[in-house]
């Protein structure tokens, strides 16, 4: 695992959208048709790194013509067009603004008759293009990625999951404080499709987020923090900014700034 700690989340959606695009590069650079396939998130987490990888895209640095995207999860029972489906956060955040075919970008239908079909359609869509390259995510403060929620299964797949109460509080931001509007179901990737991934890059930023880093970084594996499966995987990198870093041990801190710094030394090159 690596943790990058940036001062502030404007930088760590600088560094996070760098890398993103350095990787779609080598991508391109390393020849064969296959394209590059992204697994993205929603959430407020990747807003500034969306916002990074539109500047690239814009001023001609990256494409997105040979990219297929797959999101993470979809709210149970809410239309396409629907003020806060994913699907629209993703259009109006990202797929709009950049150079994509539309074609090639994949969410689950929330209104899909029937569900268990979706996922399965959904996982093999997945497998048909290859497999994802890399998998981009954000966590909540209770440790959860995508919307496997606490004490889901480390070895789940793409399927539908109820929400938690504590989930739905949080996200109410986004249906006018009224928790009673926030759907109960999503529709998910499972932690071991994000594990399947060939490479997570996962954004933590903000104070809120301290305990899950911690139990993302130092904790043992562990359903109840399914962030915490990311350990098991074997290119993981975790960017976070300074604030989120508050619950970790000095010595672990010290550890990554550490190993980052050599690495950033032209001597060791
Ligand atoms: C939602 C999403 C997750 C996201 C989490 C944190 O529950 N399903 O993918 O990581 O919220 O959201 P935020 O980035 O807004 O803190």
């Amino acid at each position: 695992m690596r943790v990058i700690i940036e001062p502030d989340y404007d930088k760590l959606s600088q560094w996070a959208a760098r890398y993103i695009a350095r990787r779609m590069k080598e991508h391109e650079r390393s020849g064969g048709s296959r394209p590059f396939v992204l697994g993205l998130p929603t959430g407020s987490s990747p807003l500034g790194t969306y916002r990074e990888l539109i500047k690239l895209c814009r001023s001609g640095y990256i494409s997105f013509r040979n990219v297929i995207t797959f999101n993470m999860d979809e709210y149970v029972g809410l239309p396409r067009d629907h003020e806060q489906s994913y699907w629209t956060f993703m259009h109006r955040n990202f797929f709009d603004h950049i150079d994509i075919d539309p074609a090639n970008t994949h969410t689950q239908h929330g209104t899909a008759e029937t569900e268990d079909k979706e996922c399965t359609k959904y996982e093999e869509m997945i497998a048909e293009s290859g497999g994802i390259d890399l998998f981009l995510g954000g966590i909540g403060a209770d440790g959860h990625i995508a919307f496997n929620e606490p004490f889901s299964s480390l070895s789940s797949r793409t399927r539908v999951k109820d929400l938690t109460y504590d989930t739905k509080v949080m996200n109410s931001r986004f249906f006018g404080g009224n928790i009673a509007s926030v759907p109960s179901k999503a529709l998910t990737v499972g932690v071991q499709t994000v594990l399947d991934a060939r490479e997570v890059m996962i954004l933590v930023n903000g104070h809120a987020k301290a305990r899950a880093l911690r139990h993302t970084v130092e904790g043992g594996v562990s359903q109840a923090w399914t962030c915490s499966a990311l350990q098991m995987h074997r290119r993981v990198i975790i960017v976070c900014d300074e604030p989120a870093c508050g619950e970790l041990k000095v010595d672990t801190y010290r550890y990554f700034r550490s190993i980052e710094q050599a690495n950033l030394d032209p001597s060791s090159l």
